[in-house]
C-alpha cells in the first residue's frame, strides 16, 4: 500500500511523498505537557489532506482533533527509499514534512530536516539512458529526483550515438545543475555525412571488456581492443588520438576490402592499466567522437544462482565477462537474461528467477450465454467453455495457456440453435407451433410443433416434434397417407373388419343381424376403399327378411 500524503505546506515546497501507512499520531494531552509549552497545541489543525495510490482518502480511524504530530513514512525519490518523516500541527497549520536526513550521511538517523524541491526530467532523448546508483531507471516526467540527487546519463550505445552535454547531473534546490545532454546520431545512422560525428565501434576480439553505466569501457588488462572509427574515406582520413602518453597505438584503415573504406582502425594489443584513457576520432571537419577506456584488474564474485530453474552460461568471473540465463518451456525469466561483470566488481544485476508460466485469469466476457466451466492457468493447462441451454458455441470450447503466458486461441462465442423450418406433409398442415418461428421459418430450442392431416387422410409417424437442443427436430414430419374413415355400421347389421381406418384397397363386409338380410341388390357388394380415400361405394344397408 501506498499513501501519498500532501498537507498545504509539502505543496509548497513541491515535494511528493509517497507514504507509507501512519507510523503513529502523537496526541495533544495533559500528559503531554512538553508539547503545550513549545506552543505546538493552540489551534489545532484540521485532518491533514492524504491520498492512497493517487485517490484522495480521508482517514476516518483517526481522531485529529487532538493530534499535534504525524509520522509516516515516505517513500522517496526514484527507488522509493524509505524514510521517517513528519508533519508537525503549528498555529492551526500542518508544516512539513521533515524527513530522517540521508542515513549514510546521518549515521545516527535522528536528524530530520525538509525536503527541498525535487528535480524532475522534461522529454528525454530516447538514446538517453538515465542511471541511478548505477542502475538504469525510467526516468518520465513524473519520477521526482530529491534534492542532491546524482544522476548519470550517457547514450544507449556506445560510439553510436554521441554524448552532447555533461554526464552526471546533481539536483540542486529543484533544478538540475547542467543542462539535460542530448544524444546525436553518428555516421553510421545518417549515412555517412560529413556533418556527422564519427561512429566508434568497439570490437574485442581477445579478452573481456563491460559499457560501464557512465559509459567508461572497462576493459581487463591483456584484452585486445579495436577501435573502428566509421568515416568514409573518399572524404578524407579521420585522425585518432588519445589521453595517455603511454604508448603509440596502431591506427589505419582496415585492410579486409569490404572494410577499407569505412572503418579507420585503432588497435589496443594486449591492453594494460596505463593504456586507460580517452580515445578521440576527428573528422577531417574536426567532428569528434570518443571513448573513454578504463583498463582494470577487476574480478565480480562467482555467481550464485538459487533457482534450479534456471539454466545459466557463465562465461567467468572477469570484469567484461557475462552470464547468459535461460528458463525452461513453461517457465518465464523474472528479471535480466545477461549480466556483465562490471568494473566496480559487481554484477550488473542479479540472476533471475524462473516463474512458472501463469495465463492470466479469463473473466466474464459479458456474454450471458457463455458459461466458462473449468480454467487451468498454468502451462498447457486449459480453459473450457461452453453454452446455455439453447445455445451452441461456434469455434473450438478450449483455450491453451501457452508458454509465453498467453491464451492460445480465442475465447469462443455462443449463437442460439435453430431448427430448420418444418415441412408439412401433402395433404396436411401445422395446427399449431408452441414456441415462436423465426421470420425464416426457423425454431428455437424446445419449439414444438403439430401436425393434422387433411380429410380422408391418415397421419403417420409423430404428430408433433420438438426443436431439440443439436437443432435437429425430434422426428421426422409426418406423412398424410388416404384412408377411408370407418363409415360406420348400417343399422342392424355390422361390418368386417372393423377397423378406424381403412388403407386404400381395403375391402368390407357388411353381416347382417338375426332376422335381417342385405338388401337384394346390393347383396354381393364388398365395399373398398379407393385411392384417394373415399369408399367405393355405399355401405349396404340390412332390412327385416319380412320386408325382401
Ligand atoms: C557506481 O559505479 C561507480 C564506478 O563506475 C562506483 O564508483 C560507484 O561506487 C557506484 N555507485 C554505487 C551506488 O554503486
Ligand atoms: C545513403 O547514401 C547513398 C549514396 O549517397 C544513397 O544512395 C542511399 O540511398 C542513402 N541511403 C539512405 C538510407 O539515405
Ligand atoms: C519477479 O521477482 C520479484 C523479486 O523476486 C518479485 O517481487 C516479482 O513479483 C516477480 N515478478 C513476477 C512477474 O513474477
Ligand atoms: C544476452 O546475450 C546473448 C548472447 O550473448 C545475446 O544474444 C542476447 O542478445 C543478449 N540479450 C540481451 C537482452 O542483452
Ligand atoms: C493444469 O494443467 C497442467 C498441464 O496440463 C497439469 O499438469 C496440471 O495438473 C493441471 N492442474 C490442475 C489443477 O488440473
Amino acid at each position: 500500500m501506498r499513501v501519498i500524503m500532501r498537507t498545504r505546506a509539502a505543496m509548497l515546497i513541491g515535494a511528493l511523498l509517497c507514504l507509507l501507512p501512519l507510523v503513529s499520531a502523537v496526541e495533544d494531552s495533559a500528559e503531554n505537557a512538553d508539547n503545550q509549552e513549545r506552543g505546538w497545541a493552540g489551534t489545532l489543525c484540521s485532518p491533514p489532506e492524504m491520498a492512497l495510490d493517487g485517490n484522495s482518502v480521508i482517514s476516518s480511524t483517526t481522531d485529529y482533533s487532538k493530534v499535534v504530530e504525524v509520522m509516516f513514512h515516505g517513500a522517496i525519490g526514484p527507488s522509493g527509499e524509505r524514510r521517517l518523516c513528519r508533519i508537525q500541527c503549528l498555529h492551526g497549520e500542518w508544516v512539513g514534512p521533515m524527513c530522517q536526513i540521508n542515513v549514510a550521511k546521518a549515521p545516527g538517523g535522528d536528524i530530520y530536516g525538509p525536503l527541498l524541491r525535487s528535480c524532475h526530467f522534461g522529454a528525454l532523448p530516447p538514446q538517453l539512458l538515465v542511471m541511478y546508483k548505477n542502475v538504469s531507471i525510467v526516468a518520465d516526467t513524473r519520477v521526482p529526483f530529491p534534492d542532491g540527487t546524482q544522476v548519470m546519463v550517457r547514450c544507449r550505445e556506445l560510439g553510436v550515438y554521441k554524448l552532447l552535454g555533461e554526464s552526471t547531473l546533481t539536483c540542486q534546490g529543484g533544478v538540475w545543475n547542467h543542462q539535460v545532454p542530448n544524444c546525436i546520431p553518428t555516421t553510421l545512422l545518417t549515412n555517412f555525412t560529413d556533418d556527422a560525428p564519427p561512429t566508434i565501434l568497439v570490437r574485442v576480439p581477445a579478452g573481456s571488456a563491460s559499457v560501464e553505466p557512465d559509459g567508461e569501457l572497462a576493459v581487463f588488462p591483456g584484452s585486445i581492443i579495436h577501435l573502428e572509427c566509421v568515416f568514409a574515406r573518399k572524404l578524407g582520413n579521420p585522425e585518432w588520438s588519445w589521453s595517455s602518453a603511454f604508448r603509440q597505438y596502431l591506427t589505419g584503415w582496415a585492410i579486409a576490402p569490404e572494410e577499407r573504406d569505412w572503418k579507420y582502425r585503432l588497435s589496443i594489443y594486449y591492453s594494460k592499466p596505463q593504456d586507460s584513457g580517452v580515445f578521440t576520432c576527428t573528422t577531417p571537419h574536426g567532428l569528434t567522437n570518443s571513448v573513454t577506456i578504463n583498463v582494470v584488474a577487476v574480478h565480480c564474485a562467482p555467481l550464485e544462482v538459487d533457482d534450479p530453474h534456471v539454466t545459466a552460461r557463465v562465461e567467468g568471473s572477469r570484469l567484461g565477462h557475462t552470464a547468459v540465463f535461460q528458463c525452461p518451456m513453461g517457465f518465464v525469466l523474472n528479471g535480466t537474461a545477461n549480466l556483465t561483470c562490471h568494473a566496480t566488481g559487481k554484477w550488473s544485476g542479479t540472476p533471475p528467477q524462473c516463474n512458472p508460466v501463469r495465463c492470466p485469469r479469463l473473466r466474464d466476457i459479458g456474454d450471458p450465454h457463455l458459461e466458462l466451466i473449468e480454467q487451468n492457468t498454468t502451462y498447457l493447462g486449459r480453459a473450457y467453455y461452453r453454452c446455455r441451454w439453447g445455445y451452441r458455441l461456434t469455434g473450438p470450447p478450449g483455450l491453451e495457456c501457452g508458454s509465453d503466458g498467453k491464451w492460445i486461441g480465442e475465447v469462443p462465442r455462443c449463437q442460439p440453435v435453430h431448427c430448420p423450418p418444418p415441412k408439412p406433409p401433402f395433404n396436411g398442415r401445422i395446427l399449431e407451433a408452441g414456441g415462436r418461428a423465426l421470420s425464416d421459418g426457423r425454431y428455437a430450442v424446445g419449439s414444438a410443433v403439430q401436425f393434422g392431416c387433411s380429410d380422408s387422410h391418415q397421419l403417420v409417424g409423430e404428430p408433433t416434434i420438438v426443436c431439440t437442443e443439436n437443432g435437429f427436430w425430434s422426428h421426422k414430419a409426418p406423412l398424410c397417407k388416404p384412408r377411408c374413415p370407418y363409415p360406420g355400421d348400417p343399422e342392424n347389421g355390422r361390418i368386417a373388419p372393423l377397423k378406424f381406418y381403412y388403407e386404400p384397397g381395403d375391402h368390407v363386409k357388411v353381416t347382417c343381424n338375426p332376422g335381417f338380410v342385405i338388401r337384394e341388390r346390393t347383396a354381393t357388394s364388398r365395399p373398398s376403399c379407393r385411392q384417394d380415400g373415399s369408399w367405393s361405394e355405399e355401405i349396404p344397408s340390412c332390412v327385416d327378411y319380412t320386408q325382401v
